[in-house]
């Protein structure tokens, strides 16, 4: 029994009931806590945008005029947006597909909102190596799936500017948007 009191004996703890060693490890934390808030602080206050600077980062375009076929560039932070009204046939391509047998599956519908799907809205800037497609200019080439091209190493984009020939990666990045009567609002 000699041996179990041995066990049972505190050995080394405080009057709290926290072991020394414990007390010197939390104290040691919480000075490295304050420290780093310290640090933290002055860098996250300088990355926070102010209101102004948020309010310049979204973009409005009224599309009123984009008729079905037609296709818009604007400019979103400084890159390139395209603004599609898909036709009929062209919204009509895009649930064609075998959205399983893409290299980034998404339907059309995934990437336009209820009601608008003929409005396809996405970044214009090419998810390879970003460039600026063609296919949003009157006249200009839409690739081998109607969409957009990328000329720069070969990158086709469908009507749902999907991926779908070349290295391109991904779909045309669609950026948050919300539709209000015939104002698109970007960011
Ligand atoms: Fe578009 Fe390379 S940047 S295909």
């Amino acid at each position: 029994m000699a041996q179990d009191a041995a066990i049972d004996t505190p050995v080394a703890h405080g009057g709290d009931g926290v072991r020394r060693r414990d007390f010197i490890n939390i104290a040691a934390v919480s000075a490295a806590g304050v420290g780093g808030l310290a640090v933290v602080y002055p860098l996250v206050s300088q990355m926070s945008a102010s209101a102004d600077v948020l309010a310049e980062s979204s973009t409005e375009i009224d599309i009123a005029a984009v008729q079905p076929g037609q296709a818009i560039k604007a400019v979103f932070r400084k890159q390139p947006v395209f603004i599609r009204n898909l036709t009929p046939a062209e919204v009509a391509e895009a649930g064609k597909v075998d959205v399983t047998s893409l290299r980034d599956p998404q339907t059309l519908q995934e990437r336009t909102k209820e009601g608008h799907e003929n409005l396809l809205i996405t970044m214009g800037v090419c998810t390879h190596l970003g460039c600026v497609p063609q296919g949003a200019g009157a006249g200009e080439v839409k690739g081998e799936f109607g969409g957009y091209f990328c000329p720069c190493h070969g990158s086709h984009y469908d009507t749902a500017a999907r991926i779908r020939k070349g290295p391109a990666p991904k779909n045309l990045l669609v950026p948050d948007y919300e539709i209000t009567g015939t104002v698109v609002k970007i960011g």
